[in-house]
């Protein structure tokens, strides 16, 4: 991975989640002490049950009638109906804080990583998949939504329930809530080795959906391709690969809780009988009465269900400790490429200098080097085109002017400062870029043209799509400037799409425009067009035009040709083809003429060549 991606700051995950629950935080404390409150209430029922038997009990003893307890029995029924209504009510707004808490904190989370997302820089695009970004948002954080909603209220529920009745049981008899209780450190180890086995099953599982969701996100995205090479079979067998791994890490998962469910329910299951015997035992003796059995018997759900729980609580918290380590992995990164402290603010618009000073870059740190040693000047206002074969970097150069890229040695300068000295969202806003592959958004034409000033009036956005030779074709179209285009552009040709991203680029009015084999795929009368007008540009601009026809550089004020990553020649059309290099062989190449003293003249061979098939 690129050294200079980002730093993972580890930060434990309660730290994290108590962190995004700022602003419920007394709520959340409150539905925990409400959890214990109302568990500890559980014991109304079979303590009332308890009294109650106890007074038949008496009454039986002493051969007295009911009758003469009845208040008492009144008075103790009333309190066992009355404060379970009172814990039903609890239980109700418990369940109803922790849900609100949890959907407040996975919005916060959801749209602070999404705004994470937005603001990386192009190694994090390199290195993380879309389908796994999306599992992210999606599947990981409902696992963490999950845990703050179920999981954590279920530990408490749990533990307050166990020890409240263990409690309970201690003070009615000491020696029978020991023989109950026996069996539970043997069932916290079972547990913890349920755990361990458990929480690389769930990292499995969790990495599978990954891989289910980006095969999914590629294919459905690449599906022209897929459809123009007849691969659907290819594509079926693949992802149903993905998903039998997907199901089987599932049913692997499921496999090591059933392994350990059995024993669980076992311990569980052992309980009432561990009390029935010792319990048995001491009626006989008379250590206890039946009274205390009673309220024995009806709790001994409240240390078995607790015990039983465990095991499906561990088992979604390694659901969540999967999924948690990755949105965090994602909540605590840092773009490689930010806004330095003490930046320069530059909301005005730049005069448009761009120089690149003994610029060398490298993909991957270094490993795969692409510029070398470039250096060039571009003055204001000037056009100027660069050219070369492709792969030899002209699409990586133009990157280090906005920094999507920082170069490894030298500098690049816009009006004679560092580009990463200044703020980078005014660098930016002062950058028209159309890029080579053209993305547009699901959304009108007008949405996208007004990408980047979203102000823009109608008028405007015509005017843009006119430079850029747009608007004849979104005039024809039966909704016009309202029609909505498919993502990524689908319903539109090549060069209508790049006609759509130059307007897009113009729109945002920059002082710097870059275009990247942007006329590539538009005939030669509309790149004609399309020239005239960004010389009729009603704002000052610097323009750069990456380029692979003479008929677009032909007419820029400067030309660089590139070759491996570095400039090879540069000056303007008339000295390059002066000079009889890489770009007059070129120009030769692609007109048919041959070049004689900087001029281009009828080439003998063509001239034969067209003689001999009879053309004169
Ligand atoms: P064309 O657009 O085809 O004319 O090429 P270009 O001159 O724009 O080349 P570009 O700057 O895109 O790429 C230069 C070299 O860098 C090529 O060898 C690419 O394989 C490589 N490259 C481009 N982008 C990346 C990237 O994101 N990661 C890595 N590792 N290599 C890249
Ligand atoms: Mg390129």
């Amino acid at each position: 991975m690129d050294k200079t991606v980002r730093e993972v700051k580890q930060r434990s995950w309660m730290k994290w989640l108590w962190g995004n629950m700022q602003g419920h935080r007394v709520l959340y404390v409150t539905a925990i002490i409400m959890t214990i409150v109302y568990n500890i209430m559980q014991l109304i029922v079979p303590y009332y049950s308890g009294r109650i038997v106890t007074l038949f009990e008496e009454a039986g003893a002493k051969g007295t009638p009911l009758t003469d307890n009845l208040d008492e029995f009144i008075l103790n029924l009333s309190l066992m109906i009355g404060l379970t209504l009172v814990r039903i009510t609890i239980v109700y707004f418990t369940c109803m804080a922790y849900e609100y808490v949890s959907q407040h904190a996975l919005y916060k989370i959801r749209n602070f990583l999404f705004d994470k997302i937005e603001h990386q820089d192009m190694n994090f695009y390199n290195e993380y998949r879309t389908g796994d970004l999306m599992t992210r948002l999606t599947g990981d954080l409902d696992a963490v939504r999950h845990n703050v909603a179920w999981v954590i209220k279920s530990v408490v529920d749990s533990f307050s329930l166990f020890i409240a009745t263990a409690v309970y049981f201690f003070i009615m008899d000491w020696l029978l809530a020991l023989c109950v209780l026996s069996i539970t450190p043997l069932l916290f180890l079972v547990i913890l080795r349920f755990k361990k086995a458990s929480a690389q099953k769930h990292r499995i599982l969790r990495d599978k959906l990954s891989n289910l969701n980006t095969d999914a996100q590629e294919n459905i995205s690449g599906n022209r391709v897929v459809k123009a090479f007849a691969r659907e079979e290819y594509e079926k067998d693949k992802f149903n690969r993905s998903n039998t791994d997907y199901a089987e890490a599932n049913m692997d998962t499921q496999r090591t809780w059933l392994r350990y469910f059995p024993v669980i329910e076992t311990f569980a299951n052992l309980l009432p009988v561990i009390l029935l015997l010792a319990g048995g035992l001491f009626i006989i003796n008379g250590r206890i009465g039946i009274g205390e059995y009673v309220s024995f018997s009806m709790l001994i759900w409240a240390i078995a269900n607790p015990m039983r729980m465990l095991g499906n609580i561990m088992n979604e918290f390694q659901r969540f400790a999967a999924a948690s380590k990755k949105v965090m992995e994602i909540y605590n990164s840092q773009a490689g490429i930010v806004s330095k402290e003490n930046a320069i603010k530059h909301p005005d618009r730049f005069k448009g200098l761009i120089e690149f000073d003994h610029v060398s870059f490298g993909y991957e740190g270094g490993a795969v080097p692409v510029l070398r040693d470039i250096s060039m000047k571009i003055e204001p206002g000037q056009t100027v085109a660069i050219i070369g074969e492709t792969g030899c970097g002209k699409t990586s150069l133009i990157h280090m002017i906005p920094r999507f890229y920082d170069p490894a040695e030298g500098e690049v300068r816009i009006d004679g400062i560092n580009v990463s000295d200044y703020e980078l969202t005014d660098l930016r806003h002062n950058i028209g870029l159309a890029t080579q592959d053209v993305l547009l958004y699901s959304d009108t034409i007008e949405g996208n043209i007004a990408y980047g000033d979203s102000s823009l009036s109608q008028d405007e956005v015509v005017k843009y799509a006119r430079y850029s030779a747009a608007q004849e074709f979104i005039d024809k179209m039966p909704d016009g400037y309202e029609t909505i285009v498919g993502e990524r552009g689908v319903g539109l040709s090549g060069g209508q799409k790049q006609r759509i991203s130059l307007a897009r680029a113009l729109a945002i009015k920059p002082s710097i425009l870059i275009l990247d084999d942007t006329t590539s795929a538009v005939d030669m009368e509309t790149e004609k067009h399309i020239r005239d007008s960004l010389n009729e540009l009603d704002f000052n601009c610097t323009k750069i035009i990456i380029a692979q026809r003479i008929s677009t550089t032909k007419y820029c004020d400067k030309i660089f040709v590139m070759g491996d990553g570095r400039i090879i020649e540069e000056g303007t059309h008339k000295e390059l083809c002066m000079k009889g290099g890489y770009y007059a062989n070129l120009v030769e190449l692609q007109t048919g003429l041959e070049l004689k003293d900087g001029v281009l003249k009828d080439s003998v061979n063509m001239t034969a060549q067209l003689a001999g098939k009879g053309v004169n």
